[in-house]
């Protein structure tokens, strides 16, 4: 079946979210679907879409992989409390990094995680929990960017002749998958998530492996994690797409307290983008920069470069890796 995509100004909600919701009940049966939330638009809209649809037979795990941000895990297993969806919290942190373990490639690093996640950690949960259904928030931009041999995006299998029923032992549900972002934010609203989500920017589906150059070990993941965090706070109030700091493999030489210091760099990237598919860094003021730069070096163990991308998208990527 060849995917057409529905655009944000043709997006009727109300018809969108009756109709996904009667097809995954179907679908579904009296069965047992799982989903896994990390918080981002895109899963946290499949997950109220199909809480709707199948109520307690949906069971939302966020599965904390140890590379997402700082505090990410129980800020939003909170978040949906509060909403009254019930979210169980999973430790998967060291399967993920021994998946991770000794790679440095790119698509290796991007292959690693997608195994962890579907065959480690989800084959287990589908045992154990007994379903029959993975419902997942893939939109029509993965599809695209993978398909174009772009990226490959992690939550990419049947566009790449993937079928998860025999790779992984379930099937894979995507009710989002004729949406682009923007169209996705407006289903959101309209299901009644907060603006803290439906205005949330985008954040890869590889997390912060995305933003370390080289291996991703646990304690590299830290210091980029540490990193994200003040990038973020400290350009909180810049209108951008999205905002990152990465950091890179090479080192280089600094100095501190009068001595010598061979270093980690951090590049920080700012972008305007519509769609994620084209961008431009922002004009960020020399002194805000000037002080970003100060407090990584200050408070990021070991960094003693701090440099800001002024490359566009293309011939860039949005993401380091
Ligand atoms: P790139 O780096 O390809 O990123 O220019 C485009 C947009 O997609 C996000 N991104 C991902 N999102 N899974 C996702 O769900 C992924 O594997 C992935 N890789 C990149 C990126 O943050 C940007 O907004």
């Amino acid at each position: 079946m060849k995917l057409k995509e529905i655009p944000e100004s043709r997006l009727n909600t109300d018809y969108f979210i009756r109709s996904k919701t009667r097809e995954l009940a179907e679908t579904v049966g009296d069965g047992i679907a799982i989903n896994a939330l990390s918080g981002g638009v895109d899963s946290s809209t499949v997950t109220v879409l199909a809480h709707r649809a199948l109520g307690d037979r949906l069971k939302t795990y966020f599965i904390d992989n140890g590379i997402m941000r700082e505090g990410e895990p129980q800020r939003v297993v909170l978040l949906f409390r509060k909403l009254g969806i019930p979210v169980q919290l999973l430790d998967a942190r060291r399967e993920f990094f021994a998946a991770l373990k000794g790679k440095t490639d790119p698509e290796e690093k991007r292959q690693a995680i997608t195994d962890a996640f579907y065959r480690k950690v989800f084959g287990r949960l589908v045992k154990e929990s007994g379903a029959r259904f993975l419902i997942h928030g893939t939109i029509y931009t993965d599809v695209e960017e993978t398909v174009a041999g772009i990226k490959r995006q992690h939550n990419i299998l049947a566009q790449l002749g993937i079928d998860p029923r025999r790779a992984y032992g379930y099937s894979v549900l995507e009710p989002l998958i004729e949406l682009r972002k923007p169209a996705v934010r407006k289903l959101a609203k309209a299901l009644g998530l907060p603006r803290e989500i439906y205005e949330r920017p985008p954040f890869p589906g590889p997390a912060l492996t995305a933003r370390v150059i080289g291996e991703a070990t646990p304690e590299r993941i830290e210091i980029v994690r540490k990193a994200t965090r003040i990038t973020e706070e400290m350009l909180s109030k810049v209108k951008a797409f999205q905002c990152l700091a990465i950091l890179h493999e090479d080192r280089v030489t600094g100095i501190r307290e009068g001595r010598r210091e061979f270093g980690l760099q951090i590049e920080v990237r700012c972008w305007n983008s519509k769609d994620a598919v084209t961008a431009s860094p922002t004009r960020l003021p020399f002194p805000l920069l000037e002080k970003l730069a100060g407090r990584l070096t200050s408070e990021v163990p070991g960094v003693v470069s701090v440099t800001y991308n002024i490359t566009p998208k293309p011939p860039s990527t949005i993401e380091a890796v």
